[in-house]
């Protein structure tokens, strides 16, 4: 196999080189008598048998990048040309299992300097195909994204268990590829890389995902709807989440483990004032309310509010206390405090919090509260300003209302709760608990007779300028309005029912 290309480019006698290494996080270890394991985040390949210099071609990829060829005479030098064959057998098994990392390199005169790697990020094969044509098309996709990591440009596509870190010379590469080219017009660029080292780092890009499928004028990524749909960031995001194999850090990673603790249960207390809330007697309301199912299928979503006899403080309090106080707190395993609340949370971090931005509540001035789930009270977190007005201008007119609800329930997330632990499933675990929460705020408000409405968006900009907390320690997550539920319901909006008197 060659891997020192032609002598080509216009950087005197630059040639690409292609080099091979061990995946940057595997290790290699003694294993029986001949054997060797090799170990990475996302698995483990144990070599059981191996010949003297086999065993010493997978320390030097475990040591540093090698061309094919040192290995080849490596082996040959040790093993013969049977153990030559076995080699090959040996080192096409490590691509498959993904353990190898694919680089290619600008050689001149004065040294090498790395081009472009594919480097295994999740789980499954990295053995690069064919090399393009010096004059097919190629195009990035739209879906790729570049940012740096551990110091270097890294190349992404969503789903895909290999990325590519692309070196300074390549880096034009990627503007260039906006549109459609070919890899002979890419060696043409100004920075004049040989056609070969094009066809090479372009080769990498096709084994990550990187390049659009189809044609000029045939995108399949634009004209067919299951790709059209989907935002580059959105599928980023599901992909990250939804598809373990093709990012490492699924489940409870603890990455900041030895660098941060974990957060308290309970955020620290606001200084300003703070007003007990009426504990409500659980045994009378389990005996008052309407059995279950009357209220599940009771339960929808109210957009209007009885303002001539308001929300009142004591039936707020009942609604948090009932949906969302904290019953208990204990210690996980991992040292973190972990809470008991009436509806679930992953992990039982419990990092919501609800703050009640009142409009019109009987015993309670107008503001941004916080609900403290640990002492039910809520506290005073800002009086009412041009940015508390935007944020209920913004729930009236989601929830297409003729006047301000009496509450928006802004629901946040305590991030580092969540994230300290989790890596990949932390923010959509965050969304999860908001739906669980928001169900049950319906629930247990329509059992209390009051109008609940979820929303689907709000401003958390406007939360952070609202309330001082800082935009990525805590934000808004969700938000519903609360309100007393007039007799009668308008019928000119939401699901079309027959019934809207109580
Ligand atoms: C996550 C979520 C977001 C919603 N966003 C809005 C919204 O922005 N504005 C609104 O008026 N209703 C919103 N709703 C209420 C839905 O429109 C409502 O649930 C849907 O029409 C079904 O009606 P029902 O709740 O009465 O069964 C939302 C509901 C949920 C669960």
């Amino acid at each position: 196999m060659t891997t020192v290309l032609e002598p080509a480019g216009q950087v005197a006698g630059a040639r690409a080189v292609r080099r091979v290494r061990l995946r940057r996080d595997a290790s290699a270890a003694p294993s029986g008598a001949r054997g060797l394991r090799l170990t990475a985040p996302v698995g483990a390949l144990d070599l059981p048998d191996l010949l003297a210099g086999a065993r010493e071609a997978v320390a030097a990829l475990a040591a540093g990048e090698r061309t094919e060829e040192e290995l080849a005479a490596l082996v040959a030098g040790r093993d013969g040309d049977a153990g030559l064959m076995r080699w090959q057998l040996t080192r096409r098994r490590l691509g498959l299992a993904g353990l190898l990392e694919h680089a290619v390199h600008l050689a001149a005169e004065d040294g090498e300097e790395p081009l472009a790697r594919l480097r295994p990020i999740g789980r499954g094969a990295a053995e690069p195909g064919p090399t393009p044509d010096p004059t097919g098309q190629v195009k990035l996709s739209r879906f790729a994204s570049a940012a740096p990591e551990d110091g270097a440009l890294l190349v992404r596509s969503p789903g895909s268990p290999l990325a590519v870190e692309l070196g300074p010379r390549a880096a034009g590469l990627l503007a260039a590829l906006a549109d459609w080219t070919t890899p002979a017009g890419l060696a043409r660029l100004p920075g004049e890389l040989p056609l070969e080292a094009v066809r090479q780092t372009l080769r990498l890009f096709a084994a990550a995902g990187l390049l659009a499928y189809g044609a000029p004028g045939q995108e399949p990524e634009a004209d067919e709807q299951r790709f059209a749909q989907w935002a580059a960031a959105d599928l980023a995001f599901h992909s990250r989440t939804r598809r373990p194999t093709a990012s490492a850090g699924y489940g409870g990673t603890y990455r900041f483990g030895d660098r941060f603790g974990p957060e308290p249960a309970s955020p620290p207390p606001f200084p300003g004032e703070k007003v007990a809330l009426a504990v409500p007697d659980l045994a009378a309301a389990a005996r008052a309310d309407r059995p279950f199912t009357e209220v599940l299928e009771e339960r929808r979503s109210v957009r209007e509010h009885d303002d001539g006899a308001p929300l009142t403080a004591d039936r707020l309090g009942e609604l948090l206390y009932r949906a969302m106080r904290r019953r208990q707190t204990f210690t996980g395993g991992d040292g973190q405090e972990l809470a008991d609340r009436p509806y679930p949370s992953g992990g039982a971090v419990h990092e919501l919090e609800v703050y009640p931005l009142v409009t019109n509540c009987a015993g309670l001035r107008p503001g941004l509260w916080h609900y403290a789930t640990d002492r039910h009270e809520l506290e005073l977190v800002a009086e009412p300003s041009p940015a508390t007005a935007a944020l209920v201008a913004n729930a009236r007119e989601a929830a297409l209302m003729k006047a301000d609800p009496q509450v928006v329930l802004l629901v946040t997330a305590r991030f580092g709760r969540v994230m300290w632990k989790y890596e990949t499933v932390a923010y959509p675990l965050i969304l999860k608990h908001v739906g669980a929460l928001y169900q049950t705020l319906y629930l247990v408000g329509t059992a209390m007779d009051l109008a609940v409405c979820g929303l689907g968006g709000g401003d958390a900009g406007d939360f952070a300028t609202a309330s001082g907390i800082d935009f990525f320690t805590e934000g808004t997550v969700g938000e519903l309005i609360l309100g007393s539920r007039p007799g009668t319901l308008r019928t000119d909006v939401g699901v079309p029912r027959r019934e809207t008197k109580r």
